[in-house]
């Protein structure tokens, strides 16, 4: 135990609310042609794993670049946010957040931090690595699906909702819409939020972000597979599924696959269902949308926040965007 302030988490996702959304999405996106998977699923432990272990790879940018903004702009942003709060969704290993933890903590406004994500031992891990170093803030994670949970997100202080990591990008442009809406009406008027977003470059770099030499990307992908066999008895076989990331130039987004590499049929007895694949037919895991920092403004209008900044969009690489609700 970590002396200093509580951790708390909450846990608004129980096994049967996941195995319940889960037989939903399998029954909606795996039945027909056409197939695909929303990416939550990537996350259980292995894949929160993965995912860090992608963060770290030479050809995955968008953390390095986000962390750099980071490094030059948390003063900024907390002085613009003036936030005693920091919410953050899909907070994952709660690494860059440090850097807004301690510019927000320097102008002796810090209060609690409260990290949200739907992978809910990873985030315990995470929140409690962090307490290591932050004994005395009170960290109250949330365990919930964004799509599902906005209202549960804890409302207390005046927060700063950060919202990191081009996450946003992977939901489709009506998901988008209606999160960023939604989050919107959750919020009070001086309250911010804080967006990161990867930004249009050469589709040979996003790919290769997305297609790394080593193959963790591939492992990472192939493990939404294991989480079907684990959870629903599946006996998906992830070696006869290659990875292919595919850039999608008409939507601007990448798109992550597994292609089929044999005819086959999977079983998934607990849904009484056999889903047949063909050779050479996919499975869409993701997207990961990539943006110009107009359309981010634009996206951010649309659902009635107004820009209080923005950096990065010279570098090119990647951007943050602080925005608050406009009425
Ligand atoms: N913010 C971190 C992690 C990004 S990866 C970073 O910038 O490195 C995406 C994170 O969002 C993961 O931690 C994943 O568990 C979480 N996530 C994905 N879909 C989610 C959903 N529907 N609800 C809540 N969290 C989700
Ligand atoms: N939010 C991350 C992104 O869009 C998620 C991610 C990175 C990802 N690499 C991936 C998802 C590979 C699936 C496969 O960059």
């Amino acid at each position: 135990m970590t002396p200093g302030a509580p951790l708390s988490v909450d846990v608004h996702l129980s096994a049967d609310d996941l195995d319940a959304a889960l037989e939903h999405d399998v029954r909606t996106g795996l039945a027909g042609p056409g197939k695909s998977i929303p990416p939550v699923w990537f996350y259980d432990e292995e894949g929160s794993r993965l995912f860090e272990e992608i963060t770290a790879l030479p050809e995955y940018y968008p953390t390095r670049a986000e962390r750099r903004l980071l490094e030059a702009h948390a003063h900024r942003i907390a002085e613009l946010a003036t936030a005693d709060t920091l919410v953050e969704l899909g907070a994952g290993a709660c690494d860059k957040t440090r850097l807004l933890l301690d510019a927000l903590s320097s102008l002796g406004n810090l209060r609690a931090y409260r990290p949200f994500d739907v992978s809910d031992e990873f985030l315990r891990a995470a929140a409690e690595g962090l307490r290591q170093d932050y004994a005395d803030l009170p960290v109250h994670a949330v365990v919930g699906d964004f799509h599902r949970h906005l209202d549960r997100i804890p409302r207390e202080g005046r927060r700063l909702i950060a919202f990191l990591g081009g996450t946003v990008g992977n939901l489709d442009p009506g998901q988008r819409h209606r999160f960023l809406f939604d989050l919107n009406c959750t919020m009070a008027a001086e309250e911010c939020l804080l967006l990161g977003t990867d930004l249009l470059k050469d589709p040979d770099r996003i790919v290769a972000a997305y297609d790394d030499a080593e193959g963790v990307t591939a492992e990472f992908n192939r493990n939404v597979l294991r989480v079907l066999n684990h959870r629903l008895g599946a006996d998906f076989e992830p070696d006869q599924f290659d990875h292919v990331a595919h850039w999608n130039e008409a939507e601007r987004w990448i798109e992550m696959r597994l292609r089929s590499r044999r005819d086959q049929t999977v079983a998934i007895p607990r849904l009484g269902m056999e889903v047949r694949f063909e050779a050479g037919e996919d499975l869409l895991t993701e997207i990961s949308a990539k943006f110009t920092p107009e359309q981010v403004a634009t996206e951010l209008a649309g659902a009635d926040f107004v820009v209080a900044g923005q950096w990065g969009a010279e570098q090119g690489e990647f951007l943050l965007t602080l925005a608050r609700p406009c009425c």
